[in-house]
């Protein structure tokens, strides 16, 4: 039984919702698996202020008492994570990215390993494609395995020939999902995100003033590993490796 999260960034339940429920029902037909909903706009989640205190002394030490801990609970908890989200003026509703902006310190500790994500946007006309590219993107950055989402059209009204397209879509992309769903071993890290590992670490090890990175760093034992998890490296990602080891300490002295 694999459980599945589905974060939903439309207060209202009516197309990406319906979406995320053409993507669980496809999912079902796959195996076993217990879904959830959780719509952004039933928790409380405020502004981030932009204090960096999460960056520099720990998550812990945000100011804003709010239900963050209650999302992220819920991310840590499964083993598949759907960012399903309406277009708003070619970007995700202030709600997601209120949520990507408190997860923010995560992208420097990112944690997700193993678990699989994917995207889901619907939309009148376009632009959504390019959300959908953001949101796999972050995915990646917070440390989950990305398969490709879709973006689907939901203008009225929903002719037959719209609403076979957006099964379509969304059976290709969820048995994608699935596929990776079941595989329980983390992926091999892509040459980019070697690189970001590399380069991070570099950055955050020789500079002077040690903040909570640092001893995260430390304590993980990333300072001294190949990646952020036990993996094949292969003699070329390997050179790469320490090729990036390299350019980030040249990049840092021009800096
Ligand atoms: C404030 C707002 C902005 C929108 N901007 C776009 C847009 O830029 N491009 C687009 O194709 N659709 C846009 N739409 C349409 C929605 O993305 C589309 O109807 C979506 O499927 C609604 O999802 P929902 O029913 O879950 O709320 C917008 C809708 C709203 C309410």
């Amino acid at each position: 039984m694999k459980k599945v999260t589905a974060f939903i960034g439309s207060a209202r339940k009516k197309a990406t919702y319906q979406a995320v429920q053409e993507y669980e029902k496809n999912l079902k037909q796959y195996g076993d698996i217990n879904f959830e909903y959780v719509f952004l706009s039933d928790y409380r989640l405020e502004f981030c202020q932009g204090c960096k205190l999460c960056f520099d002394k720990g998550e812990g030490f945000c100011p804003l008492k709010d239900d963050r801990d209650l999302l992220l609970e819920k991310l840590e908890l499964s083993d598949g994570v759907i960012f399903a989200t309406p277009n708003y003026a070619f970007q995700v509703p202030a709600r997601m990215k209120n949520l990507m902006d408190r997860l923010a310190y995560i992208l420097h500790r990112p944690k997700f390993f193993g678990k699989t994500f994917t995207a889901v946007v619907t939309q009148g006309t376009f632009g959504g494609n390019d959300i959908r590219k953001y949101l796999e993107s972050m995915g990646g950055n917070l440390g989950f395995t990305v398969t490709k989402g879709c973006c689907v059209r939901t203008l009225e009204p929903m002719t037959e020939i719209r609403e076979k397209k957006l099964q379509q879509e969304i059976k290709k992309s969820s048995e994608r999902f699935y596929k990776r769903l079941i595989r329980s071993t983390p992926s091999f890290p892509s040459f980019f995100r070697l690189m970001l590992f590399r380069m991070t670490r570099t950055a955050i090890q020789t500079t002077d003033v040690h903040y909570f990175d640092y001893y995260y760093y430390k304590d993980q034992g990333w300072f001294e590993s190949d990646y952020y998890y036990e993996t094949k490296l292969g003699l070329i990602k390997k050179m790469m490796g320490y090729f990036f080891d390299f350019l980030g300490k040249k990049m840092l002295k021009h800096m």
